[in-house]
């Protein structure tokens, strides 16, 4: 298949290239989008053939469902069995913006968008192009991150063409997205409203709303073989490049003597760090800034990852200082990136 590429800004729409975008996704095809947390592999989510072949293109497993995407806050009703008032109140804070709530649904989305559950995901992107494709297709978008399943999700247009040209009908190239890491995830169809996936709205916002709100504990714990995750995506190595991963956290100090240590025990192999703020690591190869907060570093995270790939690391470690805001979101990605290989010091 030829993949077509819509190049344009976000804020220099090119309306004939998204209309072009949209009428693919009338036709049953598939169009990769930018977002302000990570790009998107989207269909038309009242399509179940189109659907299906999401899952396909990425090569992932069919019990995880997709996210509906919409241009405003008062089109989900089309998709919700109910909007709960407290659910109301999140998404006219957060929406559009960085967040994904969970809503009983009604039989409008197929099994397929669910993966067979009682419940949808929605979201309304905040980024100008995502919402200007979205009208312009009509209908809702059910789109998971536009990566080959497994791999780091796409941050930049090159990652996206990397992974999906020749599988899907065209992508809209629209530059790097802001926030780096995929939205937050608030199960909002249980009590107590339960946070599924941090992200770039982060828990003490959502406390404003939400104070009863409680973290899912397989947010740093790791799946086991016979558990049921509420999000199914948990249970998912994710966001995994070829190298070996491995996550030291603690105080700054104490994270730099471990990793000269350990570059020292492994001298044989193509060794990256990824770090905190600036600092050179004699035996490194491959030194990545993560730059100085979290927020940057949730910005950078994905990139570098696919970076260390291309640069043919084999084993990174990755630097982690603190939990404050974004710190959760980076901390989950970290700790799925390392398949649960994390030192504390
Ligand atoms: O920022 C984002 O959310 C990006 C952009 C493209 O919007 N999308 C994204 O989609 O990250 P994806 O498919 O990579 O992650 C969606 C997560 C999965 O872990 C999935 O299991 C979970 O959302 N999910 C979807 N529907 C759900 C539902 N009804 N109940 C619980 N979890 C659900
Ligand atoms: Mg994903």
């Amino acid at each position: 298949m030829n993949t077509q590429i819509f190049e344009m800004e976000e804020h220099n729409i090119d309306a004939s290239k998204l209309e072009k975008a949209g009428e693919i996704i009338r036709n049953g095809g598939l169009v990769a989008f930018p977002t302000e947390t990570v790009y998107g592999l989207g269909a038309n989510a009242y399509d179940d053939t189109a659907v299906k072949k999401i899952y396909g293109a990425k090569g992932r497993p069919s019990d995880n469902p997709l996210i509906v995407h919409f241009a405003e806050v008062s089109d989900i009703e089309a998709v919700a069995a109910e909007m709960p008032p407290r659910a109301h109140e999140l998404l006219e804070k957060f929406s559009p913006g960085p967040l994904t709530v969970i809503l009983k649904r009604n039989d409008r989305i197929g099994n397929t968008v669910t993966a067979g559950l009682d419940t949808v995901a929605v979201r309304i992107p905040v980024n100008e192009l995502a919402r200007e494709f979205i009208r312009r297709a009509g209908v809702p978008i059910a789109a998971p991150s536009a990566n080959l399943s497994g791999k780091p999700s796409p941050t930049a247009p090159e990652h996206v063409i990397n992974d999906m040209s020749g599988r899907i009908e065209a992508i809209i190239a629209g530059g790097e997205c802001d926030v780096g890491v995929e939205s937050t995830i608030v199960d909002m169809s249980c009590e107590p409203p339960t946070l599924l996936r941090p992200g770039g709205i982060t828990l003490s916002e959502l406390r404003t709303v939400l104070p009863d709100i409680v973290p899912d504990r397989h947010i740093l714990q790791s799946v086991e073989e016979n558990e049921r995750p509420k999000c199914p995506g948990m249970k998912y190595k994710h966001y995994a490049p070829d190298a070996q991963v491995v996550v030291i956290e603690g105080k700054i100090e104490n994270i730099r003597r471990k990793i000269k240590e350990l570059i020292a025990e492994n001298s044989g192999k193509k060794i990256g760090v990824l770090t905190v703020g600036e600092y050179s690591y004699s035996g490194a190869e491959v030194i990545l800034s993560a730059g100085g907060g979290n927020k940057e570093y949730a910005h950078k995270l994905f990139f570098s990852l696919r970076r260390f790939d291309e640069l043919g690391a084999e084993l990174v470690f990755a630097e982690f200082c603190d939990d404050e805001e974004y710190g959760l979101a980076v901390r989950n990605r970290l700790y799925k990136a390392a398949g649960g290989t994390v030192i504390h010091v």
